[in-house]
């Protein structure tokens, strides 16, 4: 590590301590802990556990900076600061957000996630930008705290969020990580496929998040070393967080150890929604979809899921398998 660098990780360092302190014992921070405590419903022990902290409005960082006489050059480079391109004058990059820090594997802060108090009028979520060591596709949200757990039960969750990461470590399960509001990357999965032998897909139940659990299962089965694949449905359009705060800790619990589909099984139920299964043009287009998914499924799991149709909708096992064949042998179909 050059002098720099080392600089700069630790000005992140003094950063994460400096915005805890302001959240947890200042009033400037009394706003956003109360948020905390009674919309996000977290505790102090997971707001310490998380290194949860608020970037007050007065410069905090930059003062701080300043008496270390650390250099503009090195303020610049920590991403820490945004310039004022008329005067330029430096003010603290994330002033009024409620602050994650974001950590490498080793666990070395290096950025920061900032979210706004009040979603009227400023960007929800902003993030440190990209640097050479702030990485977004490289980085894993809680791979530090994680990764002894998802070794040794060699299985790890993805989810969308950190809120969702924070959501789980509340119901126990200690093995989440998340992405930096990007999508997963091969280098993504081969960090985890490192550590662990099956990953399980947790976003949230709305139509972003499916279209990205699609993605990602691409994805992971085009990795280089096999894992096992399994798709966490959640309820009624919701993410884990708000399954949570919504539902309570317990059916979070449940839906993140029970409602556990193969990448099969969730792409066939995809294929259904929007669809009205009684008209006969659109279950056609159904058992299309379908043939398409089942194509590259086991013999196993493709009598799984024809079983299931024939008997949902009386559609003989015979004539579904002939189609089936069919596509195999015609793949452009
Ligand atoms: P909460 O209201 O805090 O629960 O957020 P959310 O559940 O609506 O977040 P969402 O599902 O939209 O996004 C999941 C993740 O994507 C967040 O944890 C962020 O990392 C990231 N993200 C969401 N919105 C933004 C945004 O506007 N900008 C950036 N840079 N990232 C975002
Ligand atoms: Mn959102
Ligand atoms: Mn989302
Ligand atoms: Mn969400
Ligand atoms: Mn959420």
């Amino acid at each position: 590590l050059d002098g720099t660098t080392q600089a700069i990780y630790q000005l992140h360092t003094d950063a994460q301590r400096l915005y805890q302190h302001t959240l947890l014992n200042t009033t400037s921070g009394e706003k956003a802990l109360s948020y905390l405590h009674n919309v996000r419903q977290l505790s102090d022990e997971v707001i310490k556990t998380f290194g949860i902290g608020f970037v007050p409005n007065d410069d905090l960082l930059c003062n701080y900076a300043k008496e270390q006489n650390l250099s503009h050059e090195l303020l610049t480079a920590s991403q820490l600061f945004i310039t004022n391109d008329m005067n330029g004058e430096m003010r603290d990059r994330f002033s009024g957000r409620i602050v994650w820090p974001i950590r490498t594997d080793a666990g070395q802060v290096v950025g920061f996630s900032g979210r706004a108090l009040d979603s009227d009028n400023s960007i929800k979520y902003m993030n440190s930008p990209e640097s050479p060591f702030f990485t977004k596709g490289r980085i894993l949200y809680n791979l530090d705290r994680a990764k002894n757990v998802i070794r040794q039960t060699g299985t790890v969750m993805i989810f969308e969020g950190f809120m969702d990461v924070i959501s789980a470590h509340m119901a126990d399960e200690k093995i989440g990580v998340a992405t930096m509001g990007t999508a997963l990357t091969s280098e993504h999965v081969r960090q985890l496929t490192r550590l662990a032998k099956r990953i399980l897909l947790v976003y949230d139940s709305d139509e972003a998040g499916q279209n990205a659990t699609k993605r990602s299962i691409e994805l992971i089965e085009n990795s280089p070393k096999h894992v096992e694949i399994g798709v966490v449905h959640l309820p009624d359009q919701l993410d884990p967080d708000e399954v949570r705060t919504q539902r309570g800790l317990e059916v979070l619990k449940k839906s993140l150890n029970q409602s556990i589909l193969t990448p099969i099984e969730f792409l066939v139920n995809e294929a259904r929604i929007g669809k009205n299964l009684n008209n006969q043009s659109q279950y056609l287009t159904f058992l299309h979809e379908v043939m398409q998914i089942l194509k590259t499924a086991t013999p196993v799991e493709q009598d799984i899921q024809l079983t299931r149709i024939t008997k949902e909708f009386g559609t003989s096992k015979q004539a579904l398998q002939d189609q089936l064949r069919q596509i195999n042998i015609h793949p452009s179909h």
